[in-house]
């Protein structure tokens, strides 16, 4: 039996969004069922290991296809623990990062090929193509390595079974599972790898992840506007947010403008009518739901007609609040609502003139940047 392991558990400090990485979408899934799809078809069985709080979500994503336990405070932690879930009959064992999402089904074929011909631990890597220096803690070079025989390697790794349970069995740390195997001195046989299987670590990493998926070729874009004027008494909810002690705006919903103005751009980018067309009386249950969640089910509507979210920006316009100090927060809750999008808030006044350089009221205008999967 063979059986993968795909480390998720991580939360992904370095993309920088307020769900964990694995969650993120890349075209039209997550990265962990991309992860999950190009493994299932090659493994008997898998175990995921998902970050402290957000079990459920990835056993709802996950189906049949794989066990999800609770990962550790490491990475190498936490492919103990998911090595702990599996059956000691298995023969082979993948270690898999989620963040490699585009990682094929054929690199995993290639890993475990090796193993069946005799090799106990196999790893992909690619050449490395800068120069490598050694530096001191002062950032001086101390030495310059050959670059030649240098690989960067990647996941999925395959191992014996045995033998990555005794590399795992001494409680290391190590930032690949291999590097724990080859302290055990196993010989570790590196096969071709793949430029497609690249670590996701930050937004733009996404950006050319989403180049491989050929998602790049359909791009269309759309613009939203919204407006309210302020009305004493009444509670304001700001780019997903509240904001207690804040005059609020009049209107039927909560009146947040800039998640009704991201809204319509996104229904304008996608072709699907307006804010209007998709929550007004044709649908009595959204009257009086907040500017969260019609940008999330405004979210489920783009996604269902087969479209990504690749950027989004809104500028809010108006004398107050002042933005600058919740900017982070209200990108995070924006960015929630948009299943991890890439999100951009600006803000400004108007010099004074019109309707809310006059302070009478707030205003927000959005772009959205989608394409189809
Ligand atoms: N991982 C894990 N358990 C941890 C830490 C990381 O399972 N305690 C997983 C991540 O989910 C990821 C893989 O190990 O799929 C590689 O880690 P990395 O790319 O560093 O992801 P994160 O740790 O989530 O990102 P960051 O370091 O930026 O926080
Ligand atoms: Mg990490």
């Amino acid at each position: 039996m063979i059986a993968a392991i795909i480390a998720a558990a991580g939360s992904g400090e370095r993309f920088g969004a307020a769900i964990p990485k694995a969650l993120i979408h890349c075209g039209d899934r997550t990265l962990i069922e991309h992860a999950l799809a190009s493994l299932s078809a090659v493994v008997d069985e898998i175990v995921i290991t998902a970050p402290a709080g957000y079990e459920e979500k990835f056993r709802e994503l996950a189906g049949d296809r794989a066990t999800v336990v609770t990962g550790g405070q490491t990475r190498s932690e936490s492919v103990r623990i998911g090595l702990a879930a599996l059956p000691a009959t298995c023969e082979f064992v993948l270690v898999h990062d989620a963040a490699r999402a585009l990682a094929s089904s054929d690199l995993a074929r290639r890993v475990i090929t090796s193993l069946r011909s005799g090799d106990v631990a196999v790893i992909p890597g690619l050449p490395q193509i800068d120069t490598v220096k050694v530096v001191d803690s002062d950032g001086y070079v101390l030495t310059t390595p050959d670059r030649a025989p240098l690989r960067r390697v990647q996941t999925p790794q395959g191992f014996s079974y045995e033998l990555l349970s005794r590399a795992h069995a001494t409680g290391g740390d190590a930032t690949d599972d291999a590097a724990l195997v080859e302290k055990l001195g196993a010989r570790v046989r590196v096969i071709e790898g793949e430029e497609r299987a690249i670590k996701i670590t930050t937004p733009s990493d996404l950006a050319t992840a989403l180049q491989y998926l050929g998602a790049t070729n359909e791009f269309s874009t759309g613009v939203g506007v919204d407006a309210h004027a302020f009305a004493e008494g009444r509670e304001l909810y700001l780019a997903a947010l509240y904001w207690p002690g804040e005059v609020g705006v009049d209107g039927h919903s909560d009146g947040d403008v800039a998640t009704h103005a991201i809204c319509d751009a996104l229904f304008a980018a996608s072709n699907l009518g307006d804010l209007g067309s998709n929550f007004g009386t044709s649908r009595p249950e959204y009257a009086g739901a907040s500017g969260a969640q019609l940008l999330q089910e405004t979210t489920r509507l783009v996604n269902a007609a087969g479209y990504s979210i690749s950027h989004v920006s809104v500028q809010i316009i108006g004398n107050r609040p002042k933005i600058g100090a919740r900017r982070v927060e209200a990108i995070a809750a924006l960015s929630h609502a948009l299943n991890g999008a890439d999100v951009a808030l600006l803000a400004t006044t108007t010099d004074g003139l019109g309707l809310t350089g006059e302070g009478k009221g707030i205003a927000a205008i959005a772009s959205a940047l989608i394409f189809k999967n």
